[in-house]
């Protein structure tokens, strides 16, 4: 296989968004709980925060966390989980047959995301409640003081206000699942009214509207529309999510899963541009790519009614292999390549539930295959992202997503420095590929870091016992001839290359 293209620095797409790297933590099974916040383990500090999963976070590079849910914010009261531990509730969360604590609410994730570094990015429940139970948690996060909730806070031992900027108006409504699913006329007229509300509390936020749970929504597209003809003017981003998996052998058409990504992100713009241009407006709305994934056995609570109600049990615990590292580099691709669009992207979620960080009790938290190229994209993706455009002599055939590019690949360059970094994936099975860059620069390059993930034993992952089975590792696989840099890339693998 030989595959090529051209980089022009004249050619960009975007700077590339801060955001796009960030994490979603969801009460769910043992994200929160015994994930990122466990008293008592060996692990954890003071406030019961576990400090290798802290550390792993930033390490991670993740710029935004998303919280509470997902499915879980639908039906809960974010007062359940602030002011006195003691005085807390449990409740019934019903999203996932769960007994919630609410030992660890608003206030304990504030300092958590701070602690790593991170923007918060909150969900407000549109499912079982509404317009003024949001316009409260915004009054009690943003509000100076002198009202019942901004006193509140600083009666919790916040005196400054939060200034979250980012707020989800709920989570897939479009869902049948969801608790409290509407249609979307009722989920447009709703979302526009907790917007307007929220606005008029505090000016300055961005606000994120349901779109399809998946693109393949029955109502995808449809619901689309309905919901930016309601909202419109209140909202700036709508959000997308996407969960791929393998399906049955066909492994080129799961390392090509970043394709279906690409026409999911696609189909959105061209809908959000539709309605722009219904309504003569040159507001454009960007995308929020708020739960993206690889989840291999997704959980449904409705086939666990016969189990008993736990708190934190163990669910959608997925354990990655190399393969699975490949596709999450390849996906991280197409969120670049879509920079000009997508403002914001948060990988589905961060520990232990379908995610890139694994905490047990009394061991060391530990990375999976899939953390090394979302840590490798996040710190060295800078810039600019360049159009690249990949020529190659072979198409491969997949069962599940018909013809496939072998190569794919995006580029970024610094444009201070002229430094430029190249991503690129192999989705052929079997087969190597030359993949053959030509730099349309003056200045010459030189490597200072060529790194490979996959290309053998893919089914390897890592365990607290072996937890550097999988870990990118150095090639020389590369050549320089004047402007044309020569790159070698092994069956199924994913490929970090460095030039200055
Ligand atoms: O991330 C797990 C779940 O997947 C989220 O709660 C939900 O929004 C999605 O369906």
């Amino acid at each position: 296989i030989t595959s090529s293209t051209t980089l022009d620095p004249a050619f960009v797409i975007a700077p590339v968004p801060p955001r796009l790297f960030g994490s979603f933590v969801e009460h769910m099974g043992r994200c929160v709980y015994q994930g990122i916040f466990e008293p008592g383990d060996r692990n954890a500090d003071a406030d019961g925060l576990r400090r290798d999963v802290l550390e792993l976070t930033r390490e991670l590079g993740v710029s935004v966390v998303r919280y509470p849910g997902g499915n879980f914010v639908s039906g809960y009261n974010w007062e359940d989980g602030i002011g006195p531990i003691a005085e807390r509730p449990v409740r019934l969360d019903l999203a996932w047959r769960s007994l919630e604590p609410n030992t660890f609410g608003l206030n304990e994730f504030m300092r958590w995301v701070e602690q790593c570094g991170a923007e918060p990015m909150m969900a407000v429940n549109l499912g079982t409640r509404g317009v003024a139970e949001a316009a409260a948690l915004l009054e009690y996060t943003n509000f100076a003081g002198g009202t019942r909730y901004s006193d509140l806070r600083i009666k919790h031992g916040r005196r400054e206000p939060y200034n979250i900027k980012l707020w989800c108006l709920g989570n897939e409504m479009d869902g049948p699942w969801q608790i409290g699913h509407k249609n979307a006329d009722d989920y447009g007229r709703l979302a526009a009214e907790t917007g307007k509300a929220m606005r008029l509390v505090d000016p300055s936020v961005e606000l994120v509207a349901c779109g399809s749970s998946h693109q393949g929504m029955p109502t995808f597209g449809a619901w689309e529309v309905a919901v930016l003809e309601h909202a419109y003017d209140q909202i700036d981003y709508l959000s997308l999510h996407a969960y791929y998996k393998k399906s049955g052998e066909d492994l080129v058409g799961y390392l090509a899963s970043a394709d279906a990504m690409d026409s999911f992100i696609d189909g959105v713009v061209s809908t959000c541009d539709h309605v722009a241009a219904t309504r003569r407006t040159r507001k454009q709305i960007k995308l929020s790519f708020d739960e993206w994934n690889i989840e291999h056995r997704p959980y449904w609570p409705e086939e666990h009614q016969d189990e008993a109600w736990a708190t934190a049990p163990r669910i959608a615990e997925d354990e990655y292999n190399a393969e699975d590292a490949v596709v999450v580099g390849n996906l991280l691709i197409s969120l670049l390549r879509h920079s000009d669009r997508v403002a914001i992207a948060c990988q589905a979620q961060l520990v232990n539930v379908i995610a890139p960080i694994r905490a047990e009790s009394g061991v060391d938290a530990w990375r999976q295959t899939v953390f090394h190229p979302f840590a490798l994209t996040a710190r060295h993706a800078r810039g600019e992202v360049l159009r690249v455009e990949v020529r190659s002599d072979t198409i491969l055939e997949s069962a599940t997503r018909g013809d496939v590019r072998p190569v794919d690949a995006t580029a970024t360059r610094n444009p201070e420095t002229g430094d430029i970094t190249l991503f690129v994936v192999n989705r052929a099975d079997a087969e190597a590929a030359l993949f053959e860059v030509l730099l349309a620069t003056e200045i010459s390059h030189r490597v200072v870091e060529h790194l490979v993930l996959g290309g053998e034993r893919l089914d390897d992952r890592n365990t607290p016992e072996n937890p550097q089975q999988v870990i990118p590792r150095s090639s020389s696989e590369h050549q320089i001839d004047g402007q044309l840099v020569r790159l070698n890339l092994p069956p199924a693998s994913w490929t970090m290359l460095r030039l200055e």
